[in-house]
């Protein structure tokens, strides 16, 4: 048997044996004596009676251990110029003083703190700073709308928000202050106070509630580590479902910290000491498990990027970052190297650097797509490893286990679950499907550490969403299928989730905006195939009757309405008003169907339809318009 299978197949059967073992890789306050037990609803919880502080597991141990001149963070900010190196030492220092100064503010243990921070070292001392006191964060994306973050304010109820003036958008600055205020406006729960970071590139007006955060800070006295139980909340980050409010992904403290120690050995094959590349933000599950929490546990030095990939200033910016801070492993999303491929497609950029120091290189947050695989696989000289996973696993689903038996690759497959990860295929009854069969991507329970807790304050949404499809497994929400060799590949979303650029949003909830506009009688928003992004999305709108205003005035409010509601993120750009939507006789919009034809893809007249001709209807639009590739569609 391979090492992967022997590692993996003790995963399986013996889970408590295994992850009893893992959880060596962390220092504990009190190593825990139940590693696996069940709640009442039958979900797995790791390490209940375990105490530990992640932030001193990341911190302070490597301190004490020596690692204190260490840098634990290289800052580089093309967007603003600034460069910054934080050690070890200098990092729980500040940690500590900003613990002391969210303390002197009443932050407690369980409590909630909002962050909605840029990619700034102190957003980095701002989360730490939370899971030092054992207070439990909820990072906000800065590309949201006040709306958005009005809704996690209010399901999180944070005592406390932590903002920066601005964030950097390329050559724009955008003022967060505004948007918090709009948010905590809109809000009908309203925070304690608001720590503001102020930036050089645009001041922030202070109100009644805000702090400066250097004022604080000056006057606050660090505080210690709170122990915490190994079940006990670190964060809730709020993702995409497939309506309109968003699923707060609760993750645990204990169970957390060992997946993400485990992999940074095994997948990913970092020491400490090594430096670790992750070109995310704070502000989605990449950032927190791979930019801000596995490189510090492993006592590896983290690189926290403020720009793109391309334009900030050119494609070769991340070959730049590799080489010169010594990058050995460096992870992104696949569509990054899109439009690093868009602007230099021979990569002549890379040959200024000298980036022997890179050793792997690891995409996800999409699929890694075959022409962007094999771009990057005849240009590097490492291995180009595609590996799945989403918000709600914290850590991958399955990878290519390089640190542990790195194996073949093959175009389009993500390769192997991952010990833990009991990956299996169901058929829409909920029988086994055979290699290559496709179908739902389901894992066995009990789900290994480092995922979900939970959804914030909702056990029935936990159930509906995840559990109560396939009794005894949890659904992915993934279609797709092993091959003869045992290898996966995710083939796309079977829900109203769509990938754009790497990030995940909800049609669901875009319908929700484009629907609620006073003008509009029906609409539909579909993900499409993009070359750049993945996908993007097209809403189709059916006006009210009697509606007489101008079209395409109405087409521009509702792109405004959702950018205002949603934010820029959601790429919502292209609005078609047509006549009517193909339906069935039940009266449910025939999506897919939409997004065949705007995919231009074949595609036929399901019996279930009830009005055929609305297919020509729409199809027509989409030509005249050049949406997708609509013009390639052809009725089968
Ligand atoms: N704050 C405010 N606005 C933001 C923002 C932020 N943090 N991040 C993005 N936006 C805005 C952008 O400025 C853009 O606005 P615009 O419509 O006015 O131009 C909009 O949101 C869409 O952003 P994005 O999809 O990122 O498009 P882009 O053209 O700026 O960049 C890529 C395209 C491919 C370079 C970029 O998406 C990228 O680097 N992706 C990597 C993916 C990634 O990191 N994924 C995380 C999971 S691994
Ligand atoms: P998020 O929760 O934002 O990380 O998004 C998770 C979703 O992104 C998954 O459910 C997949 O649909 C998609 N995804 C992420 N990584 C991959 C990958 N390597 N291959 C295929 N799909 C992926």
């Amino acid at each position: 048997m391979s090492m992967y299978q022997d590692e993996f197949r003790r995963s399986i059967d013996q889970p408590e044996a295994f992850w009893a073992d893992q959880a060596k890789r962390i220092p504990w306050f009190t190593p825990p004596s139940t590693i696996l037990e069940y709640d009442e609803a039958g979900h797995a919880r790791w390490y209940v009676d375990g105490e530990l502080n992640i932030c001193h597991a990341a911190l302070d141990h490597h301190v004490e251990q020596g690692r204190g001149g260490q840098p634990a963070i290289y800052w580089d900010s093309p967007v603003t110029g600034g460069k910054r190196t934080l050690t070890f030492a200098e990092m729980r220092d500040q940690v500590a003083r900003f613990a002391g100064a969210l303390k002197d503010l009443g932050v407690e243990k369980g409590d909630r703190v909002v962050i909605y921070m840029p990619m700034v070292p102190e957003a980095l001392v701002a989360m730490y700073a939370c899971a030092r006191l054992g207070a439990i964060h909820s990072v906000v994306f800065g590309g949201f709308a006040p709306h958005e973050l009005a809704v996690r304010i209010e399901d999180a109820e944070p005592k406390v928000v932590v903002a920066a003036s601005c964030g950097v958008e390329g050559d724009r600055v955008i003022p967060y202050k505004p948007i918090i205020d709009a948010a905590i406006e809109q809000s009908s729960y309203k925070p304690e106070a608001c720590v503001v970071l102020q930036r050089e590139q645009h001041a922030a007006e202070l109100g009644a509630i805000d702090h400066d955060w250097t004022a604080l800070v000056e006057k606050a006295a660090p505080a210690d580590c709170v122990p915490v139980k190994g079940s006990d909340p670190l964060y809730i980050l709020y993702t995409s479902g497939t309506t309109g409010k968003p699923k707060g992904v609760v993750r645990d403290t204990g169970g957390y910290a060992v997946a993400l120690a485990y992999s940074m050995e095994t997948i990913y094959d970092v020491a400490p000491g090594d430096v670790f590349f992750s070109a995310s933000d704070v502000g989605w599950v990449v950032g927190h498990s791979y930019i801000v929490y596995a490189p510090l546990l492993r006592g590896c030095t983290t690189v926290v990027y403020e720009g793109k990939p391309v334009k900030t200033p050119d494609a070769g910016a991340f070959w730049r970052l590799i080489s010169e801070y010594r990058v050995k492993s460096f992870f992104t999303a696949p569509t990054a190297f899109r439009a690093m491929k868009k602007e230099d497609p021979d990569a002549t950029l890379m040959g200024q650097y000298d980036i022997s120091c890179l050793k792997a290189l690891f995409l996800a947050g999409e699929r890694l797509d075959p022409p962007t695989f094999h771009w990057l696989d005849d240009l590097m000289q490492v291995p180009v490893i595609d590996h799945w996973w989403q918000t709600e696993t914290g850590w991958p689903i399955a990878a290519n286990m390089h640190g542990l038996e790195p194996m073949p690759t093959k175009a389009g497959s993500a390769t192997v679950p991952v010990p833990g990860f009991d990956v299996q295929i169901l058929d829409r009854q909920g029988e086994p499907s055979g290699p290559m069969e496709q179908g739902s991507v389901v894992i066995k329970q009990p789900l290994p550490p480092g995922c979900l807790a939970g959804v914030w304050r909702d056990p029935r949404r936990f159930h509906s969403a995840y559990m109560a499809a396939f009794p005894g497994y949890y659904l992915t929400g993934d279609g797709g299928y092993f091959d003869e060799d045992g290898y996966l590949f995710i083939m796309g979303r079977t829900d109203d989730v769509i990938n754009i650029a790497g990030h995940r949003l909800s049609t669901g909830e875009m319908e929700e905006v484009v629907g609620a506009h006073p003008a509009v009688a029906e609409c539909a928003v579909i993900g499409i195939h993009d070359a750049l992004k993945g996908q993007l999305p097209v809403g189709l709108v059916i006006p009210k009757d009697g509606f007489e205003g101008d079209e395409v005035a109405l087409e521009n409010e509702l792109i405004a309405l959702v950018r205002e509601k949603i934010g820029p993120i959601a790429c919502f750009k292209q609005v078609l008003v047509v006549d009517r939507l193909p339906k069935t006789r039940s009266g449910k919009i025939l999506r897919k169907l939409l997004r065949n034809i705007a995919d231009g893809q074949e595609f036929g007249v399901p019996s279930t339809i009830d009005d055929p001709a609305s297919l020509q209807d729409v199809h027509e639009a989409m030509m005249e318009r050049q949406v997708g590739a609509a013009h390639e569609a052809r009725q089968v």
